[in-house]
């Protein structure tokens, strides 16, 4: 914890000295003033806690105590007196004091005070901050990664979350953190507090997708006995999440469209429009400018949901967050499978970074999964995933090509590659080569790649 800053407020020079010398000793940071309006004034400093004297010659502590209360209500107050009627000491405590000291004072007993209401201000701060985060599941911080990559990925989702009502549209492989990114935007922003509708446009046949977008009037086809609404107007306020977008029928894009144009939409065999203020996410796997060169997209509809794309990094762009993300998985599946796992061994490390992780993160997930729930070890070792050392030492059975090959050649062409997916870092390119760091460096220079790879 940094260090607390402590307002000291008397007007006697000597009570403050002697006040400011113990504290600085204690290893606080410590103001001074000698009036009530001096002590406002050093409140944009940052104060944490402030031991205010009774007797002010410009006003009275009472006053101020309720003053530096509006400023800021975590600001601790101290008030010393050597007048305290109990009328005066009730009405502090009333207005928040925390403590009231009789002078003449002893500065242990002060110093005492100081650090268990700094304690108890610090607890509280804490378990504050862990019921925000519990109560809002998908804060920001569920994106786990340091990269560049998903740094950039934590801001812009952070300025999405804030434009209230823009639609977007997530690409990105499959397993790289779409669903993900769809709730924290919608759980961080105004929206919270109303639905997240999910929905698969792959999953439904046509008309039944329909029926739960729009939902549908009684009678509407044979099934419909009752009326329905559907998940835009449940919705209303909220997020819908259409995932798999670029499987929608044409048809039912042309009704997307209009709704996102018109802000409002027709039950199925409805005749009224029906007005809703959802934003829209929507996600595809798919390269959806080349479904619209193909005519298989609506060129409108991509325009219309491409307000605010975000494209999601496959996980072999940021191996660096693959230790972070081993980390963060191993916690998570340390609480729900009771088991106190400390970590990954470094030969484990080593394979987990070596593999390309095709499945990205949802594939990183799944192995760590597994191999928890067989390991009995502290740690897990490059045994537990023996599957991805396979693949990741494939190369002892590179077949040769009947036309033969140039070793120099092909050495050049592994290394280039190697330092390449590692973004250049030297040692990791070497685990994914079998060669130490030095080795690396000899073939680097043999090969005269000192600059760019
Ligand atoms: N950067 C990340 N940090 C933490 N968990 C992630 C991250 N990216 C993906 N995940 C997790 O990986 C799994 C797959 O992600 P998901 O959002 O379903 O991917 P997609 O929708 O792109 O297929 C989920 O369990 C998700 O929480
Ligand atoms: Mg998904």
């Amino acid at each position: 914890m940094s260090k607390a800053t402590i307002l000291v407020v008397d007007d006697e020079a000597l009570i403050r000295w002697s006040l400011t010398e113990r504290l600085k000793a204690e290893g606080y940071d410590v103001l001074e003033a000698d009036t009530g309006r001096a002590a406002m004034e050093k409140l944009p400093e940052g104060v944490d806690l402030v031991l205010l004297d009774y007797r002010l010659p410009d006003t009275d502590g009472v006053t101020i105590l309720r003053k530096i209360k509006e400023f800021d209500q975590d600001i601790l107050v101290i008030l010393l007196t050597a007048y305290a009627s109990v009328e005066t000491a009730v009405e502090a405590m009333k207005l928040g004091a925390y403590h009231f000291a009789n002078k003449p004072f002893n500065l242990d007993e002060i110093a005492a005070t100081i650090e268990r209401a700094l304690e108890t201000t610090r607890l509280r701060r804490e378990v504050r901050q862990f019921r925000t985060n519990a109560a809002r599941p998908f804060s920001l911080q569920r994106i786990v990664g340091a990269s560049d990559a998903i740094t950039s990925l934590r801001h812009l989702v952070e300025r999405v979350a804030v434009s209230p009502s823009s639609t977007v549209l997530l690409t990105g492989e499959s397993g790289t953190g779409k669903d993900l990114v769809a709730k924290v935007i919608h759980y961080t922003s105004d929206r919270a507090s109303r639905p997240f509708m999910n929905i698969t446009c792959s999953a439904l046949p046509e008309q039944l997708l329909e029926s739960e977008l729009f939902g549908h009037e009684r009678g509407a086809f044979t099934d419909a006995r009752l009326q329905k609404k559907g998940l835009l107007e449940t919705a209303d306020r909220g997020t819908v999440f259409l995932d798999e977008i670029g499987e929608m029928t044409p048809g039912l894009q042309a009704k997307l469209l209009r709704f996102l144009e018109e802000k409002s939409f027709k039950r199925v065999g409805g005749a009224g429009d029906i007005t809703v203020d959802v934003r829209v996410i929507a996600a595809t796997n798919r390269n959806l400018e080349e479904e619209v060169a193909k005519n298989r997209f609506r060129a409108d509809l991509f325009y219309r949901l491409n307000v605010l794309p975000i494209s999601m990094p496959p996980l072999r762009a940021h191996p660096e967050d693959i230790p972070l993300l081993v980390e963060y998985f191993i916690d998570g599946f340390n609480t729900e499978f009771r088991k106190r796992v400390l970590g990954a061994t470094p030969a484990a490390s080593t394979v987990l970074q070596g593999y390309g992780w095709p499945g990205n993160v949802r594939e990183l997930r799944n192995v760590l999964e597994r191999a928890m729930l067989l390991s009995d070890a502290e740690r897990l070792d490059a045994r537990d995933f023996a599957a991805l050392a396979a693949v990741v030492t494939a190369g002892n059975d590179f077949e040769l090509p009947a036309a033969g090959v140039d070793l120099e050649q092909l050495e050049r062409s592994l290394l280039v590659q190697a330092l390449r997916r590692s973004g250049g870092n030297q040692t990791r390119a070497g685990a994914m080569l079998g060669l130490n760091r030095d080795q690396i460096r000899y073939r680097i220079e043999k090969f005269g790649l000192t600059t760019s790879p």
